[in-house]
């Protein structure tokens, strides 16, 4: 199969990642991304890609994208018999949990998350036991075992309407506690918060945004709710990474940055040529081992198959069918 025909085949492609992929390089991806193409229909395959994807993978194999709480809801749609989550590992549970009968496939069993990774479910019953009675509300980015021990379960898109969804004076929120300071500032429930971080969101500070400010003239400055609370303060909006690229497409600010993992603003970039998109941004060194040679393989091999235990699962998907059912 010669190179230029491989070329050809996949310029259509080419055109939608060319203002970030220099032409140069497109012959790295082009191989995989066909291959990929012919294997999800081989396979009877979907393959769900988080926003923090490479444009390669988003803009050129992904059949549905989003932030945490899409990519849930998607998933519980697809006619397809094997999901491919092209995303971190508590995100590839979740999509398990809502299609049992389903395989799910995660191209890197690796990629963590530093908040998944900073509780355990034994931590959620001392939890329990030091405030008897108070409700429980997990954040998405979690194990299923942590999720099982929960009531119900948050994103950054919905946390605020969950917390408040309880009726109830006091919640634990785990295990982001900068997520639960922003939520806290915006609402009357008493927010009892875990010490767990975001190590690509807890970099930002108040004085990069403040430099921003003076470097760019007229930035507008998006921040994710994982930011640290003074973070959040100095933005002009803080949302999930689809509110993010929401507010992108409705107010079309002239110059933006979007203080959040770095592929997100080359992502959204795509669809708004004429938008200055300022970048400082930080790595999340989990979603990058998400890469397309590991998603062809994945397909080719079937593996690596996401599996929990059936009885834990059945506890955890309650906490993520509740926070589905909160509109
Ligand atoms: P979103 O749900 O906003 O996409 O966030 C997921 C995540 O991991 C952010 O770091
Ligand atoms: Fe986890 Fe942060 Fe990476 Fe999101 S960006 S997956 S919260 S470590």
């Amino acid at each position: 199969m010669s190179a230029t025909a491989l070329l050809e085949r996949t310029a259509p492609l080419y055109d939608r990642v060319r203002t970030l992929i220099p032409a140069i390089e497109w012959p790295v991806f082009a191989d995989d991304i066909e291959a990929i193409l012919r294997l999800k229909r081989e396979r009877n395959a979907v393959i769900l890609a988080h926003n923090y994807m490479t444009p390669e993978i988003f803009h050129c194999v992904a059949d549905i994208v989003g932030d945490s709480l899409a990519l849930a809801r998607e998933a519980m749609k697809v006619d397809e018999q094997v999901i491919v989550l092209a995303g971190v590992h508590f995100m590839a549970e979740t999509a398990k949990m809502l299609n049992p009968s389903k395989t799910v496939l995660i191209p890197d069993s690796r990629a963590g998350c530093s908040l998944a990774e900073s509780i355990t479910a034994a931590d959620v019953r001392l939890m329990r036991q030091r405030h008897p009675g108070v409700p429980v509300v997990t954040y998405v980015n979690s194990s299923a075992a942590v999720k099982a021990e929960s009531d119900i379960c948050c994103t950054s898109g919905n946390a605020l309407k969950v917390v408040e969804s309880l009726g109830v004076e006091r919640v634990i929120m785990l295990p982001d506690e900068y997520l639960a300071q922003n939520i806290a500032a915006q609402t009357k429930v008493k927010i009892i918060a875990w010490a767990g971080h975001c190590e690509v969101h807890e970099r930002f500070t108040a004085a990069e945004v403040r430099a921003l400010r003076a470097d760019y003239p007229g930035v507008t400055i998006l921040a994710h709710p994982e930011c640290p609370p003074d973070v959040v303060a100095e933005a002009d909006y803080t949302g999930s990474t689809a509110d993010m690229s929401g507010y992108v497409g409705r107010e079309r600010p002239a110059r933006v940055v979007l203080l959040t993992e770095c592929s997100m603003a080359d992502n959204v970039s795509v669809g708004y040529p004429d938008i200055e998109f300022v970048r400082p941004c930080n790595l999340c060194p989990h979603m990058k081992r998400i890469t397309l040679p590991g998603i062809r393989n994945a397909l080719e091999t079937m593996t690596e198959e996401v599996v929990i235990d059936p009885a834990l699962m059945d506890r955890a998907r309650l906490s993520v069918e509740r926070m589905l059912a909160v509109r």
